[in-house]
């Protein structure tokens, strides 16, 4: 989608279609000629609660009339809903170019808000659906452009946004792919494509054989049981004039989790496809950091495998050697995500990452405590949660941070090794992964971010259903705050 910003008036813009909102107790502030807009409010078509559309035409266009709701409640998440909302009513009116009027005296995360709404309900994954003969038979062409018009320039917010949206987007395409094509090397692949494009980003893929001479037996034991080549994806950015801590950025991806040889049941399974969406997330986010050009220092690490059962897969109760010295008894194979992250946060540390973030679809537990609503957050350090949890609130991908206790440290403690990957207790599942977790970044600040209720299926007016790229706009966030 073609994405711009201007002062002019909508009404004088290219645009075929024009978005105007009306908050609680206020009216039209710019009308077309004939006062259109304003008697379709007072005719009680156009309503001014948060989310309602009509529809009018005017002056050669057609003009949506959102009700924008009480001024006190309206912030960037709800001009992402309305975003989302007038472009899909628009799409479906045939629309092909759209300009949004920006609501006077509103944040300035607002504009920015609006193109990712409509930036992200645009999105399709439709690339396994084979053309139908008949063009009838065809679905629409989505909407081509957004405009949005404002009394300031909002331009660089608004090319900020957009290849913010776009790098969402991307990480959803990632997601949706099965996994018979979205595999641990074609997401190796995408590092490389993505560090050849872009200036001060490098990447380096390793292998079985690396990952196993690197000492990474953990990860290495998720690996076993498959025929895919894994893939540890090791990203270096320095920004232009960069300053600040190395942040550290650590994704799972786990291209599909069949449990192993604790296989999972077979509801729904093909939804294990989506075990990769912390790494699509950190690795387009890392995408659209080198493509903003942020002074930041950057490392990120990607952990991508199989999870399968075979003749050659681990075994419960086998026991490996982490990276760190760590010795794991894993008495549950299906819990490998804390595997594969524990020789990549050690990983991360070692190549010098000072605050690290890791996304991971870790625990089922986090969808039962916090839903889509929130991902679930842990962390050594308040001061860097505090921070990554403002990321968070900033970009409407919200954190709940939960707690440590030496009581669920206790729980992790192996029998034969130094802890065990899947405790019989079956307690405080998402918080004693993330003890799991904290024994392998030493005393560097780290937060972890279990996103296996908002990875897919989000429910949002913007991301409804399949892959959400969530955490793409949390990471440039917490980039863009370092920057400077
Ligand atoms: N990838 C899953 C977690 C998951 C489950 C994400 C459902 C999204 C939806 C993870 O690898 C897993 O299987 N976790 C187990 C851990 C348990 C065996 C200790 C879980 O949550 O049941
Ligand atoms: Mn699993
Ligand atoms: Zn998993």
């Amino acid at each position: 989608m073609n994405v711009s910003a201007t002062t002019s008036p909508p009404v004088e813009t290219q645009a075929d279609t024009v978005v105007i909102g009306v908050f609680d107790g206020k009216n039209v502030a710019h009308d077309i000629e004939d006062g259109a807009l304003q008697s379709l409010l007072e005719s009680g078509e156009a309503k001014r609660n948060f989310k309602h559309l009509a529809l009018t035409h005017a002056a050669g266009k057609r003009w949506l009339l959102v009700g924008l709701g009480k001024r006190d409640d309206f912030d960037a998440e709800r001009a992402r809903v309305l975003g989302a909302l007038a472009a899909s009513r628009a799409a479906e009116l045939g629309a092909k170019s759209l300009c949004w009027e920006l609501p006077h005296h509103v944040g300035d995360d607002v504009p920015g808000a609006l193109v990712e709404g409509t930036a992200l309900v645009t999105y399709r994954f439709d690339q396994y659906k084979s053309v139908p003969e008949r063009e009838e038979d065809r679905p629409p062409p989505p909407l081509g452009e957004l405009i949005v018009s404002a009394h300031h320039d909002v331009s660089d917010q608004v090319a900020r946004a957009a290849i913010v949206a776009d790098a969402v987007n991307a990480a959803r395409t990632l997601q949706n792919m099965p996994s018979n094509d979205m595999t641990p090397t074609r997401l190796g692949e995408r590092a490389m494509e993505l560090a050849d494009e872009l200036d001060g980003l490098g990447a380096v893929v390793e292998g079985r054989e690396q990952i196993i001479g690197r000492g990474m037996a953990s990860f290495a034991a998720v690996a076993k049981g498959t025929d895919q080549e894994p893939a540890l994806i090791t990203l270096r950015y320095d920004g232009p004039d960069a300053s600040g801590p190395v942040l550290g950025f650590v994704g799972k991806a786990v291209t599909f989790d069949t449990g192993g040889i604790s296989l999972k049941p077979g509801a729904a399974m093909s939804e294990m496809k989506f075990d990769m969406s912390g790494g699509a997330a950190v690795l387009e986010a890392v995408g659209a950091i080198a493509r903003l050009r942020l002074p930041v220092h950057l490392i990120a690490v990607i952990g991508a495998t199989e999870n399968m059962p075979s003749g050659h897969a681990t075994k419960p109760g086998d026991i490996v050697k982490a990276m760190n010295g760590t010795t794991i008894e894993i008495n549950n194979t299906d819990a490998e995500g804390r595997l594969v992250l524990a020789d990549c946060l050690a990983h991360a540390v070692a190549e010098g990452a000072e605050r690290v973030v890791d996304l991971a679809t870790l625990t089922g537990a986090i969808i039962v405590g916090l839903g889509s609503t929130f991902a679930g957050m842990m962390s050594n350090d308040d001061e860097w949660a505090a921070t990554v949890e403002k990321a968070g609130t900033a970009t409407g991908e919200l954190v709940w941070r939960m707690p440590f206790h030496p009581e669920f440290a206790e729980l992790i403690k192996g029998k034969y090794a130094d802890i065990d990957n899947a405790p019989e207790v079956r307690k405080a599942g998402s918080i004693t992964a993330a003890e799991f977790l904290k024994r392998f970044v030493g005393e560097t600040p780290w937060a972890h971010l279990d996103i296996a209720g908002t990875a897919w299926n989000l429910g949002r007016a913007y991301a409804e259903k399949g892959g959400s790229g969530f955490g793409v706009r949390l990471l440039v966030e917490l980039a863009l705050s370092h920057a400077g």
